[in-house]
């Protein structure tokens, strides 16, 4: 809403971002923030009491430009436990506005600042203990557009992430406590975009057509980790360094401190699924820092051609004949005891499935679904040995939960499937069917 020289500042909820300034002049730009304490799920069936600026992690974005005069009212409500306050990067002044926005639970302040810098600034809450109200997850993206405004593009999202500290371990169902212990050590259990595993991936994927152009405000609001942020499958074509002027090109993968952030840019060539991960991949893979943008639209082969042809690969030369060890199911059958599949499936299943699966079976929400007591799985052996042999897409419940994704075919023998999934249906409160070869022979043919 805007009056005059003076306008009401539009919030958004990541992963979205308010209305670009485009060529409007500098105004008074009010700007109402509430912060709520929440009750929130860091991770299917793990809860987490989030601090919040604006009820989301991270909080409400917020879009300036370049002279605006930002009047700044920060509301504690009253349902909230303790006292918080806000330093804004981008503010010049004592503690970024800390020193004037401490407010108690049922209270509001206001105070003022002028928009000197473009760029895309972090804001966080600096209340002692400072590490456990961020930890907590407060804060957020302020971003001050340049006069004239940053070029235009066809999407722009905000992402920002953080680590978390509970007390259970990554995954450990119920109420988890936050953990000083674990924070000061920044042993982190959770790295996380936008505040919770999964937050970006099944229905919470970003989107995008090929041909589009696609800007991402990334922000890494720590306490303590700072992010190497890459997305799978996509180079950037542009990076604002820490979120400043200075623009790098073709750029893999950049660094964004704690406290700081980076605008990155890309035109998508190519449909598919692109994983925006912290490349430190553990993070990705076994804490959280994993997110998804589906793009849609006409394959380019020459930019991607996909698999244009799979063959039997003899290092040896043609003349020398072997079993082949795999894909026609002629391998020779040993009459394997149940505890010797387990066994061996056990091996198969760390190198093949695990990486998505996970160690436990666990899958990870909305990306991977669980092995462990997976209904889908044990409702039908047949149907599971053909996911294994011929891939599995399309949309499945698992357990009540909805994938759309691709499973790609595993390239293993009739005997390694039966023992990888003879291992499965064994583990993790699985119904303990024993799959034999002949099952998946006749599933192949
Ligand atoms: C689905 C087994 C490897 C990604 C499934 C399902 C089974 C299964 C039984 C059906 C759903 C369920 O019961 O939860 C296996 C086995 C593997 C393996 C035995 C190793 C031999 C992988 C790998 C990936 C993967 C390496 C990732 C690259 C998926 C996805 C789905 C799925 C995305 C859901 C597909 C959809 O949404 O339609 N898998 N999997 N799997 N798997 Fe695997
Ligand atoms: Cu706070």
């Amino acid at each position: 809403i805007s009056v005059g020289d003076e306008m009401i500042a539009e919030l958004t909820a990541p992963p979205f971002v308010p209305k670009p300034v485009g060529d409007r002049p500098a105004k008074k730009l009010i700007v109402n923030m509430e912060i709520k304490e929440i009750e929130g799920e860091m991770a299917d069936g793990v809860k987490y009491v989030y601090w919040t600026f604006g009820g989301s992690v991270p909080g409400s974005f917020i879009r300036t430009r370049v002279g605006d005069e930002v009047e700044f009212t920060l509301k504690n409500h009253p349902d909230n436990k303790l006292p918080h306050n806000i330093d804004l990067h981008a503010v010049t002044g004592p503690g970024g506005g800390a020193s004037s926005s401490l407010v108690a639970p049922g209270h509001e302040k206001t105070f003022n600042f002028k928009c000197i810098n473009p760029g895309l600034y972090v804001y966080h809450c600096a209340t002692a203990p400072v590490g456990m109200h961020i930890a907590n997850g407060m804060y957020g993206l302020i971003l001050v557009e340049p006069e004239g405004g940053l070029p235009p593009v066809d999407k722009e999202y905000y992402v920002m992430q953080g680590d978390f500290y509970t007390k259970g371990k990554y995954g450990e169902p119920g109420m988890q406590p936050f953990d000083m212990t674990k924070a000061v050590d920044e042993h982190a259990d959770y790295v996380v975009f936008n505040g919770k595993v999964g937050a970006l991936t099944g229905e919470g994927a970003l989107t995008a057509k090929v041909g589009e152009t696609v800007r991402i405000y990334m922000g890494n609001g720590g306490p303590n980790l700072v992010s190497s942020f890459h997305v799978i499958g996509e180079i950037f074509d542009k990076v604002h360094i820490e979120g400043g002027d200075m623009i790098n090109e073709n750029v893999q993968t950049t660094l964004i401190p704690a406290g700081g952030s980076a605008i990155v840019e890309f035109k998508v060539d190519v449909p598919g699924t692109f994983i925006l991960v912290d490349h430190s991949i553990f993070r990705a893979f076994n804490k959280g820092a994993l997110g998804m943008l589906k793009v849609e639209g006409a394959d380019n082969a020459k930019i991607y051609s996909g698999t244009t042809q799979e063959g039997i690969y003899h290092p040896e030369g043609g003349t020398i004949q072997n079993m082949p060890k795999t894909g026609n199911g002629k391998e020779v059958v040993v009459n394997k005891t149940l505890d010797q599949q387990i066994a061996d499936g056990k091996n198969i299943y760390g190198r093949t499935c695990f990486a998505c699966h996970q160690s436990e079976g666990q899958g990870i929400p909305a990306a991977f679904p669980p092995l462990a007591k997976s209904d889908y799985l044990n409702a039908d052996p047949n149907r599971a040995i053909n996911a294994v042999l011929h891939g599995l897409s399309g949309e499945i419940t698992v357990n009540g939960k909805k994938y759309n994704s691709v499973m790609t075919s595993q390239n293993l023998t009739d005997q390694e499937i039966s023992d990888v999934l003879t291992y499965i249906y064994n583990s993790w409160g699985n119904n303990k069917t024993k799959v034999t070869p002949e099952m998946v022979k006749t599933q192949r043919a």
